[in-house]
């Protein structure tokens, strides 16, 4: 079954929307529209009648809730009838203002706040339990997890840090929630773990063109079970959110 994301120009360009329960990766440049994206996708979702949840680990639910107010995304009237979450799980956490999901979640690395920011940094872990005490008790059927590079996936080498970035995602599958993982996108042209693990993988380009215009852009990656277009499409911010456009033109 096919789930609509709600952006604008993009469910067509993979047969009508993401596959139902599964993780997509959505990489992006800093101010791309990740957040944009997932909030949006988590909006389409709650207005029909698929409640979803945001998990905030680098930035304060508040910011990406006045942020997002600017859309028309009805984040507030959502939140209000508990159809929206914005769950705070980040090192400086500051939840439970936009729901009461927080007193059943006491997560691992807050006693680590005392430590290196670093340390402080959730652990898979304990960022999945946390998500898996809100699926429970709120039914949620859509989630954004903001950002997958602000969980400590520390291991002792890298075939071990690996395992652990597959093992998080395999955890999240059994959710049974169409969720979309943001993530930095440091180098566009090197594979990460994370991308071979992830169902889906749609980068988000934010670059100046050969005029020293700002260039903002989409591409799917991969797709996996879809036939999906390849192009690389304008990107717009619009007053309904993002809008994908036609092949960006060399
Ligand atoms: N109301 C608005 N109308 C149009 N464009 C906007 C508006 N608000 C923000 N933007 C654009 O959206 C960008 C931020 O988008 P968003 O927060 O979704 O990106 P992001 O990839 O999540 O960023 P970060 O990497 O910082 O988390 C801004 O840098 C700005 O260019
Ligand atoms: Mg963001």
């Amino acid at each position: 079954m096919r789930i609509k994301t709600g952006i604008e120009g993009f469910d067509g360009l993979v047969e009508g929307g993401l596959i139902k329960g599964r993780q997509y990766l959505l990489s992006g440049s800093p101010g791309s529209g990740k957040t944009t994206f997932g909030v949006q996708f988590l909006s389409t979702g709650a207005l029909f009648d698929e409640p979803g949840a945001y998990i905030a680990l680098s930035e304060s639910i508040e910011t990406i809730v006045e942020d997002m107010s600017r859309y028309n995304f009805k984040v507030r009237e959502l939140i209000d009838k508990k159809k929206l979450f914005f769950l705070d799980i980040g090192p400086n956490k500051n939840y439970g203002e936009y729901n009461d999901i927080w007193t059943v979640i006491t997560p691992e690395h807050e006693q680590r706040a005392t430590e290196s920011p670093e340390a402080a940094a959730p652990s898979p872990e304990s960022v999945f339990k946390s998500v898996e005490t809100l699926v429970k008790h709120t039914g949620v059927k859509r989630l954004v997890i903001d950002s997958l590079s602000a969980i400590r996936f520390t291991a002792h080498n890298p075939a071990q840090e690996e395992r652990s970035i597959s093992k998080f995602i395999r955890n999240l599958k059994t959710l049974e929630c169409t969720t979309i993982l943001l993530s930095e996108l440091t180098k566009p042209d090197s594979y990460t773990i994370e991308q071979f693990a992830s169902h889906g993988v749609i980068f988000l380009h934010n670059f100046m063109d050969n005029n020293d215009r700002m260039t903002r852009a989409l591409q799917i990656i991969k797709m996996r079970g879809t036939k999906h277009d390849c192009d690389m499409r304008t990107l717009e911010f619009t007053p309904r959110g993002i809008r994908v456009g036609n092949p960006v033109r060399a």
